[in-house]
């Protein structure tokens, strides 16, 4: 479905400016080539009124209703689960492409899961007139791994997340800093338990403690022991690939890290792969940078990767025991192309249409 065209620039809105996705995707719209007419701010009934700068200019948040929609054409959906469920639908009523970052509509099979790097052409069919963004975690290593599937042929994937904090919000962020400050300074982290005790009750959105720790568990528990988190990236990964009985395996690890989730991934083609190949193709695939030179000490990792665009990927090893897989370290922004860069990407894609 494609909606009305239009001579005139189109008028995006923001739905959930105020939060850890929506404020990045101000910064994204302020930095990218200027496509829009009017932008417009909306968020809860708590931030109207607030002043949010975008494109050089402070624009007041307005509280999200039916009336906010009026005379968009493109609405990008940066707000929980549930506030999407009920609300992209009714943007779409009124005539707006919603482009949405939840989970809400992500594995609909009437709803379009794109990656423009990977699979531009899915924007095109959108039945609902919603298009998702996959989540951060998928986001974070996709598009490395679309170049060398286009190339072998993917035929499994193992992977481990070494997630950000700031990947379940502005909460996470809160959290992590704040369980920082209670350690900063002292010799914690030598008993059983005595991080537990400094941090006490304040563990925000996350199971255990993350200041000084690794925590085996991101989302909610879903069949068998596994996580919503590690679900999203197998059932993601099949669909944006389109191989929808790909073997994945997956378990996912938050460390204290704010921003920038990591992935090592062991991936298994269809034939023999060699590192030199492999490294010709991720150093030329767009959106992808090769940054691999251990003998330099150069990997890629979340202190240097945090801010930017690219996926990075280093670590490019054969594996041992298998000629035709392959062994990545991947970081990526989980707020930027893992969520407001690549929303922003699939609605200058419905933008380029409707002009
Ligand atoms: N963080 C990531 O790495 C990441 C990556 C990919 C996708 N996502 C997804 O993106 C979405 C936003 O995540 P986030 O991390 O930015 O969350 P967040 O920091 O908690 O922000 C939530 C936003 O939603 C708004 N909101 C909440 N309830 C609302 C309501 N009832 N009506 C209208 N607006 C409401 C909030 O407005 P107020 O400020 O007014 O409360 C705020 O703007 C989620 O679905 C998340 O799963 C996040």
């Amino acid at each position: 479905m494609t909606g009305p065209r239009t001579t005139v620039r189109p008028t995006l809105a923001v739905v959930g400016a105020t939060g850890a996705v929506g404020m990045v995707m101000l910064q994204i719209l302020s930095q990218r080539a200027d496509v829009w007419g009017e932008i417009r701010l909306i968020a809860s009934p708590r931030s109207a009124g607030r002043k949010l700068a975008v494109r050089g200019e402070q624009v007041e948040v307005v509280a999200l209703t039916e009336e906010a929609f009026d005379g968009v054409d493109i609405a990008m959906f940066d707000v929980p689960d549930e506030v999407a469920e009920r609300w992209a639908p009714v943007a779409a009523a009124k005539g707006a492409v919603v482009v949405d970052n939840s989970g809400a509509f992500r594995m609909d099979p009437d709803v379009p899961l794109v990656v423009p790097e990977v699979n531009p052409h899915a924007v095109r069919t959108r039945p609902r007139g919603i298009v998702s963004n996959p989540n951060c975690t998928t986001l974070s290593m996709i598009v490395a791994l679309g170049a060398l599937h286009a190339e072998f042929g993917l035929r499994e994937l193992v992977v481990s997340s070494y997630q950000a904090v700031s990947g379940a919000g502005r909460a996470g962020v809160e959290t992590l800093r704040q369980q920082l400050s209670l350690v900063a300074g002292t010799e914690l982290g030598t008993t059983p338990g005595d991080v537990r005790r400094a941090v006490g009750d304040h563990t925000g959105p996350f199971p255990e403690p993350v200041a000084l720790n690794v925590v085996p568990w991101a989302g909610s528990l879903r069949e068998d022991g596994w996580s919503s988190e590690e679900m999203k990236v197998r059932d993601e990964s099949r669909k944006i690939l389109g191989l929808p009985k790909l073997p994945v395996a997956v378990t996912c690890v938050r460390v204290p890290v704010i921003t920038v989730h990591s992935l090592t991934v062991h991936a298994r083609f269809q034939d023999e792969v060699t590192v030199d190949k492999a490294r010709e193709i991720l150093a030329t695939a767009p959106g992808v940078v090769l940054c691999d030179d251990p003998a330099a000490g150069e990997f890629p990792t979340p202190a240097d990767v945090v801010g930017t665009d690219p996926t990075w990927v280093g670590r490019v090893r054969r594996a041992l025991d298998d000629p035709t897989a392959l062994e990545l370290f991947v970081c990526g922004d989980n707020l930027r192309k893992g969520a407001a860069l690549n929303t922003a990407q699939i609605a200058e894609l419905v933008a380029a249409e409707l002009v």
